[in-house]
């Protein structure tokens, strides 16, 4: 989830630039991955609680009315990428070109504020989902975001036998976000004993590329057509009795996979209606 409109050059004023702000939290820590992505992180309201997977709405104030003189936050949906235990919030965002917040989202630099809204909202969350033994997390570009929290949070690992996070990006460098996550989830002490090692680790990693060679290529909507997935990771095809799916990623994806895992026989499910899949837009492009 990402975009809104117009913001305020905070490169030019950073701090001062939001003194108005009743939702203002500092930026701590900002690295860039690509010229298209990157991910920052920031305090948290002692106040904020949220459930895995779910987002906020965040941004910068927008340039001043030209007529008015007025200035108004200009806000956009991002899902919250760091777990409900983390003391500071993490979110990765894309950078769209000429994008009115990210164009400008993407200068902060730790010492800036940005603006947080602190009500939590989102259908990818756990409640939304009845009992499974098996959890997939599909996610596309930054559509990772919701899973980097959902893969940090001791339930999913209670709550399941296997998970397992497929990620399909353009290029190999957009996938480095969610290596390094898992590379972290997998040396955190309290995660590792979770999610255990070797054959009975309950967590697979399955990222993909469509547009730079890498060792798996293809979109992951192709992969599960062709079987070669459920080959390569030695698990049956999805079946609404075990398996359990949350996906995130851009329109057309999350279309095409809905539309999959009807066929599968999954039912989409809500907070108030839990069933067998749930699905959330990453951003709006
Ligand atoms: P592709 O390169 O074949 O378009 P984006 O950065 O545009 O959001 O795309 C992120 C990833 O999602 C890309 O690898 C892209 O593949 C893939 N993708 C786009 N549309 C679909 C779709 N309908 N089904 C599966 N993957 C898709």
């Amino acid at each position: 989830m990402t975009e809104l409109r117009p913001v305020k050059d905070i490169d030019a004023k950073p701090a001062k630039a939001t003194p108005t702000l009743p939702d203002a939290q500092t930026v701590t820590e900002v690295e860039h991955y690509t010229d298209r992505l990157f991910r920052f992180r920031c305090t948290r309201p002692a106040s904020l609680r949220f459930r895995s997977g779910e987002f906020v709405m965040i941004g910068l104030m927008d340039d001043p009315d030209p007529a008015t003189g007025k200035v108004k936050p200009l806000l956009r949906a991002y899902s919250i990428a760091s777990p409900s235990w983390d003391d500071e919030l993490e979110f990765y965002s894309i950078k769209v070109p000429n994008g009115p917040l990210t164009s400008k989202l993407q200068h902060i630099q730790p010492g800036d504020e940005v603006i947080l809204r602190p009500k939590p909202v989102g259908t990818l969350v756990h409640d939304a989902l009845l009992p499974g033994k098996r959890i997939w997390f599909f996610a596309t570009g930054t559509g990772i975001a919701p899973f980097a929290s959902l893969l940090r949070d001791p339930q999913t690992y209670s709550d399941y036998d296997e998970v397992i996070l497929t990620h399909t990006c353009r290029e190999v460098g957009e996938l480095t976000y969610g290596a390094r996550l898992i590379e972290s989830i997998r040396s955190d002490e309290l995660l590792a004993e979770l999610i255990g090692e070797g054959f009975h680790e309950k967590l697979r990693y399955y990222p993909t590329t469509t547009r730079e060679e890498s060792p798996k290529m293809g979109r992951i909507t192709d992969l599960m057509r062709s079987g070669e997935v459920f080959r390569d990771l030695g698990v049956e095809p999805l079946c609404p009795q075990n398996d359990r799916a949350m996906v995130c990623g851009n329109l057309a994806f999350n279309l095409e996979i809905k539309a999959m895992l009807e066929e599968y026989g999954l039912r989409e499910g809500a907070n108030s209606q839990p069933a067998e899949y749930v699905v959330e837009k990453a951003f709006l492009d």
